[in-house]
């Protein structure tokens, strides 16, 4: 049995789909939720998936301990869906290339502290970037520069706002990240 860790901020939609696509998997389970706000509508889709809800804050968050209790969870993997905190240093040393980001750009462009959410699809829009997409990769001390697992493009046109850019990048999201999540599980 696989167990994951998903660590979320916001809306939840990567959450939902892990956990509806693993659902069918015996061998797989989204054995909790980490939240850092309290008003994420992810954390009612944590609850109404009924999967366990650990709410952080930032001493609880930095604090050796939370490793532990994650270790003590048997946690193969984490994955960061929409999490905004910058992940300390025993976190990374608890879980050694075990921790995972999607961000919503073709990194090294558009990453890096402030590269969130609608703030990255305005950027983009803004360069007239002909293309967008989606990477997975690594997590290490430092805002969205660990080693890239996996990337996916996406053509844009110059009609295109913030919202169509999110739009497309959502669809991308939900078609790959359980795939390569799966991969990394199984592919070792
Ligand atoms: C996604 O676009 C993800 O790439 C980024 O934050 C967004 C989270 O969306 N890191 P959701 O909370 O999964 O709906």
């Amino acid at each position: 049995m696989k167990r994951l860790a998903v660590f979320v901020s916001g809306g939840g939609t990567n959450l939902q789909r892990i956990a509806e696509y693993f659902a069918p998997n015996p061998e797989v389970e989204v054995a909790c939720v980490v939240s850092n706000n309290k008003d994420a509508y992810a954390n009612q889709r944590a609850k109404n998936l009924g999967i366990p809800l650990i709410m952080i804050d930032r001493q609880r968050f930095n604090d050796k301990e939370f490793s532990d209790e994650l270790k003590s969870l048997n946690i193969d993997l984490i994955v960061l869906a929409g999490f905004l905190w910058l992940i300390p240093q025993h976190l990374i040393e608890a879980f050694p290339n075990k921790i995972i980001n999607i961000h919503p750009a073709l990194l090294p462009k558009y990453g890096g502290k402030g590269f969130y959410g609608h703030h990255v699809h305005e950027a983009v829009v803004a360069a007239h970037e002909k293309e967008s997409g989606i990477t997975i990769h690594y997590v290490n001390e430092h805002y969205d520069s660990g080693n890239i697992i996996f990337q996916a493009k996406v053509a844009l046109s110059e009609k295109d706002t913030p919202d169509d850019v999110a739009a497309k990048i959502h669809i991308l999201e939900q078609e790959n990240f359980p795939l390569v999540i799966e991969k990394l599980l199984f592919d070792k």
